[in-house]
Order: C-alpha cells, then sequence, then structure tokens
C-alpha cells in the first residue's frame, strides 16, 4: 500500500529542482524569441469537453480512440485532459471573437498534455509542449515564418534539428486522393491489420500511422499524396518552400509525412532529432484552415506547431545546461553568535539589493562551510568572524581562484555588482 503511495503513476514523472534550470531556460528562451515576431501567450484549461478533442483531432485517430483521459465529471459531462493544445487555442480564439478586428492572431502556449501511450524512452503519459498558434492567414509567408522563428529558437539553445515537409492537399483534392487509397486498400485487405481494414472504411489516411509491421509493406507501396495535389495546393507549396529557401532553411520533402492529426490541410512538418532515438519527432505542425468551422465557428485559416519539451530537455547540449544553472553569488560563512547575526542581517539587505546569498543554518566549522558553499558553485563567499564583526570589514573569498581580501560592505556590493555586469555568477 505504502509502495504505490510512494510512487508516481507509470508515465508521469516528477521535475526535480537539479533539473529545472534547463527548463527554466527553455521557457525564458521561447518567451523572449516568440514575443519578437509577436506571439503572445493564452493560458487555456487542461480540462474540455471530450467532443472538442473528438471532433478537432478527428475520432479515428491513435490520440482520441486510444490514448486520450477521458471521464464522466460529477455532472455527468464527458471531459478529457487536454492531448493538444491546438483544439483549445482555436475554440478559446472563437470563443472570444479574437477574429473580429485582428487581422492575424498570434498565439502560444506551453503546458502539459495528457496521452495515455505505451511507454518507451522520450514518450509520457504526461508530457510538455511550447506550442504556437497563427490564426487569420492563409499566406504561405506566414508559414516559413513560423518555422523560421521555431529554427531560431532551436539554434539559440544549440540544439541540431532536421526539418520534414509534405503537403497532405486540401478539400479540393484529398477526397479523390483517399478514394484512391481505400481502392488500394480494399484490394489488399487481406494483407492488413483489423485496425487498418477499418480504417480503410473510415479514414484511409489514418493507415499511415499503422504500427504492426505486416502492413508495411502494403503502406510503403500506396500512391503519394504529393503525387495527387490540385494545382492550388501544388502551387501553395511551392511558395511555402520557395520562402524558406528565402531564409535560410534547409528542408527534406517527405512524401508519406500526413500527421497522426485529422485537422491537417496542405502543409505538414516535423522536426526530428537523431539524438532522440526511436521516438525522434521533436516538433510537429501544420496548416489546418478548416478546424475553426469543424468546431462550430467561422472559417479561419490557421497554421502552428507544438514541440515536445520532454524531448527537448534530453538533447539538450551539456554546456547550455550548465550555463542555465544558477548558483547563488554569496554563500555567509560565519563563526560564532554574533557572526551569525550579522549574517543574517547582511543576507537580508543584499537579497534586497537583488542578490542571491545561501548560509548554512546549523553553523559548524569554517571547513564545513566551505565544503557547503563549493557543493552549491556559489560564486564567492564573505567569511564572518568575530573580528571581523568587531571592525565591520569581512574576507571575501573568490571561489575560481581561491583570491581572498578584505572588504566593507560597500566594497561587497560593489564586487557582487562588478561580477554581475561581467557575466559571472
Ligand atoms: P503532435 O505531433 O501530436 O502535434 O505533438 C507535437 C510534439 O509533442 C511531438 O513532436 C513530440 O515532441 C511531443 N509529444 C507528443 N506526444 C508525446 C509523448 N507521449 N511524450 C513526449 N512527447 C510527446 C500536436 O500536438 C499538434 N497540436 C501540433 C500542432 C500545433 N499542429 C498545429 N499546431
Amino acid at each position: 500500500m505504502v509502495e504505490t503511495l510512494l510512487t508516481n503513476l507509470p508515465g508521469t514523472r516528477d521535475i526535480l529542482p537539479e533539473e529545472i534550470s534547463s527548463w527554466h531556460l527553455v521557457e525564458r528562451t521561447a518567451r523572449s524569441i516568440f514575443a519578437r515576431y509577436g506571439f503572445e501567450e493564452i493560458r487555456t484549461p487542461l480540462l474540455e469537453a471530450t467532443d472538442l478533442f473528438a471532433r478537432g483531432i478527428g475520432g479515428e485517430t491513435d490520440i482520441v480512440g486510444k490514448q486520450m483521459y477521458t471521464f464522466q465529471d460529477q455532472s455527468g459531462r464527458s471531459v478529457s485532459l487536454r492531448p493538444e493544445a491546438t483544439a483549445s487555442a482555436v475554440r478559446s480564439y472563437l470563443q472570444h471573437s479574437m477574429y473580429r478586428g485582428a487581422g492575424l492572431t498570434k498565439l502560444y502556449y506551453l503546458g502539459p498534455m495528457f496521452r495515455h501511450e505505451k511507454k518507451q524512452k522520450g514518450r509520457w503519459r504526461q508530457f510538455y509542449q511550447i506550442g504556437a498558434e497563427a490564426l487569420g492567414s492563409e499566406h504561405p509567408a506566414i508559414e516559413a515564418e513560423v518555422i523560421e522563428m521555431m529554427m531560431h529558437f532551436l539554434e539559440s539553445l544549440e540544439v541540431q534539428s532536421h526539418l520534414l515537409i509534405n503537403s497532405v492537399g486540401d478539400g479540393r483534392c484529398r477526397p479523390e486522393y483517399i478514394e484512391l487509397l481505400r481502392r488500394e486498400l480494399r484490394r489488399r485487405g487481406a494483407e492488413l491489420c483489423e485496425d487498418c481494414r477499418r480504417r480503410t472504411e473510415t479514414n484511409p489516411l489514418r493507415v499511415f500511422d499503422c504500427k504492426v509491421e505486416t502492413c508495411q509493406p502494403v503502406i510503403n507501396a500506396l500512391p503519394k499524396i504529393a503525387d495527387h495535389l490540385c494545382a492550388e495546393c501544388s502551387q501553395h507549396f511551392e511558395q511555402v518552400r520557395n520562402y524558406l529557401q528565402e531564409a535560410g532553411i534547409s528542408y527534406e520533402i517527405v512524401p508519406r509525412l500526413v500527421r497522426g492529426l485529422d485537422y491537417y490541410v496542405r502543409t505538414a512538418f516535423e522536426i526530428v532529432s537523431g539524438e532522440l532515438g526511436a521516438q525522434n519527432a521533436l516538433v510537429g505542425g501544420g496548416r489546418y484552415d478548416g478546424l475553426a468551422e469543424i468546431l462550430g465557428g467561422p472559417r479561419v485559416p490557421g497554421f502552428g506547431f507544438a514541440m515536445g519539451l520532454d524531448r527537448l530537455i534530453m538533447i539538450l547540449p551539456e554546456e547550455v545546461r550548465r550555463r542555465a544553472k544558477r548558483p547563488p553569488e554569496l554563500f555567509l560563512a560565519y563563526l560564532g553568535d554574533g557572526a551569525f547575526r550579522k549574517a543574517l542581517a547582511l543576507g537580508r539587505l543584499l537579497r534586497h539589493k537583488g542578490f542571491s546569498c545561501h548560509f548554512e543554518f546549523a553553523g559548524g566549522s569554517l571547513k564545513s562551510q566551505l565544503r557547503e558553499a563549493n557543493r552549491l558553485r556559489a560564486g564567492s563567499v564573505l567569511i564572518i568572524g568575530e573580528e571581523e564583526l568587531a571592525r565591520g570589514r569581512y574576507i571575501l573569498k573568490r571561489m575560481e581562484d581561491s583570491s581572498q581580501s578584505e572588504v566593507s560592505l560597500e566594497g561587497l556590493v560593489e564586487h557582487l555588482r562588478e561580477r554581475r555586469r561581467a557575466g559571472l555568477k
């Protein structure tokens, strides 16, 4: 009994203080870079009506069909923990009539998503995404701009990545392609798994999500959507590629990339990283011009992406992780009760001046306090003994070279400011 209480649920985890600095860095960087592109944060509930996702993402998708945390609440309503946030962002955009007045609305979000998936490295049941949605423009340049923003973000974190793109057509050309797919799938129905046989009738595009090995030869031989685009979709795709090229962004066209959510039209893309292993998708996104209408609103074109934060943190370079850490700027070491009181008073004063200070309440020998300062990787240590207390001057030790000097309070503040200016901790 006790064992189960002391263990988190499978597929969930605690993000511990030792790791949190990397998360903060990633979040700070996203906020700073996304703001430069005009994106503003939106926070939507973790819990929404089940129908929002069933209609928005598609009932035949793995996400809705197999992975949602769905239950009836006390009022008998079917609710689900959000498996993604695009449907929620569009719901909120429509609910608050954000389309009135604004030509283009740029939203970003950051937070946990829930999918009951099979556990695997890089795959969690509660995972975190940073996503961005640009609503109100059909222009292909907005797609290149959103992708550019994300590349800018990844580059500033020194993360290597590879962009894969495709066009999945639209309401004009896709129905014909889907019929072609259905005919082909029916012809080879005997070689397909039960799920794929069902998808053949309900939603043939979802066959591309199948992981069953025996289905793969059939899937690999299916006609490619790229060969069946209408003139408008082809032209749109070409323009997107041109804008990407102009922005200096390299990409690979992957004709089988259809993505696991039903709302995509035209451009679909993923960013993968070789360092991630089997679950190599770091970012997924695309255009979803019909989603607002599916949810009962007016037609609003949209384009966006979501990035898996858990996966991003996994491949964050060691140097970036180290830089993200913010150890205390000053450790106050004291010898004797009078010095302890002085340390408390100095700590109070310095914290109000904006510096981070730590001390060890257990006191102990100077040696043990210095050991603690080392463990915390404090930038400097101030040593306060009875003698220093009487003179109002203290011993300042710089931890990187162990050099020592005597300082007054003003000298100490100047020293801490100087280190900040020099970018030292
Ligand atoms: P998605 O491809 O389902 O797209 O998820 C985006 C990213 O979230 C994935 O590339 C991956 O990094 C991360 N992710 C997904 N599932 C898990 C999991 N179980 N564990 C860890 N990470 C995971 C969407 O969610 C769309 N809403 C993206 C979008 C926004 N399209 C347009 N706008």
